[in-house]
């Protein structure tokens, strides 16, 4: 196993079915412009190669789907029940839920049983102002569908000043009554956010949250996994929530993620544009193939931060996060 010297290795890959997204959300692209496709997306066929390659090259044993929205790519279909069958612990799928009720079924069938859910408002006004696209009520409708399935679910929210500092407290109120964990995401200054000032402007820390909900709830820290990215809080009868708290406890000396973007480029890191290509390696022999990515994965271990992020100008929305 590759290994480097703070101990770190990879164990979590995010897998990017598609760069392409139906949100264009405010806080992730300029404008209102989706992203569309990458012009060489890997085939579901080269991904599920991929995947089993990193099993064994890397010792992967965490498969998260994301995308852009990874239930908008024809590929999701057949993928998914093929990851559920490899030899892995956990598989999960990061989705924003427009297109639940359209891909429930083969959700259900596949046995999946963890999904995060990105909410960022309860406001139906707001909603289109944040996300450009989509709508409120689907998403409820997308979670309602998703506890009746019995997924568990979590939700995901990234506070923005400008954007959704009224809903701290009404997202959590809102997770607590469905006993879903709603995990705060610290702004990153990623993608265009960095080539402004807005950024300084929008972030709301980790501090600001709990004191938010520390004038209507008592909570207390609670243990998290070793290489979790959250800091866990519980308020007791209620439930648990958790932060992301990427600028406030940064948390990269335990970072265990490999991240392989839609264009079969694979990335050690999320704040470095540092990327590998490996659709070549993808129609290697087995022996050759491994030998490839064993390669690839100390070159990309080496591109991890020591200890915080940077931020890059990568965006968010075609690496999944
Ligand atoms: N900072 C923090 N989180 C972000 N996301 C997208 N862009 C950013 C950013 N700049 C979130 C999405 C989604 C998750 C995959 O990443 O809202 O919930």
């Amino acid at each position: 196993m590759i290994v480097d010297s703070l101990g770190r290795r990879f164990r979590n890959l995010r897998l990017s079915l598609t760069a392409a997204c139906n949100y264009a959300c405010e806080y992730c692209v300029p404008d209102g412009k989706r992203l569309q496709t990458a012009a060489h997306e890997l085939s579901a066929a080269e991904m599920l190669r991929a995947v089993e390659l990193l099993i064994e090259a890397a010792g992967i044993e965490k498969v998260r789907i994301t995308g852009g929205e990874p239930l908008l790519s024809p590929k999701f279909d057949e993928l998914l029940p093929e990851l559920m069958g490899l030899p892995l612990t956990d598989v999960a799928i990061t989705t924003n839920g427009q297109l639940v009720a359209r891909k429930i079924d083969t959700i259900v069938r596949s046995g999946v049983k963890r999904i995060n859910l990105s909410l960022d408002t309860l406001d139906a006004e707001r909603f289109p102002v944040i996300a450009k696209s989509g709508d409120l009520e689907t998403v409820l409708h997308g979670i309602d569908l998703l506890q009746e399935a019995g997924v568990r679910l979590k939700v995901n929210m990234v506070p923005v000043r400008s954007l959704n500092a009224d809903q701290l407290v009404p997202l959590l109120e809102f997770c607590f009554e469905r006993g879903i964990e709603l995990r705060y995401i610290e702004l990153m200054n990623m993608g265009y956010l960095r080539s402004s000032n807005r950024y300084v402007h929008e972030f709301i820390g980790m501090e600001e949250i709990l004191h938010a909900i520390g004038e209507r709830y008592e909570y207390a820290r609670t243990d998290a996994p070793y290489d979790s990215t959250a800091v866990r809080f519980e308020v007791p009868g209620e439930g648990v929530f958790g932060i992301i708290a990427n600028e406030s406890e940064p948390f990269c000396s335990s970072c265990t993620r490999l991240r392989l973007a839609s264009n079969g480029h694979l990335y050690g890191c999320l704040s470095n544009t540092s990327s590998h290509a490996i659709a070549p390696i993808l129609s290697m022999s087995q022996h050759l193939a491994l030998a490839a990515l064993q390669r690839v994965m100390v070159a990309a271990l080496g591109d991890k931060q020591d200890l915080a992020f940077h931020g890059e100008t990568t965006v968010m929305k075609f690496i999944g996060g």
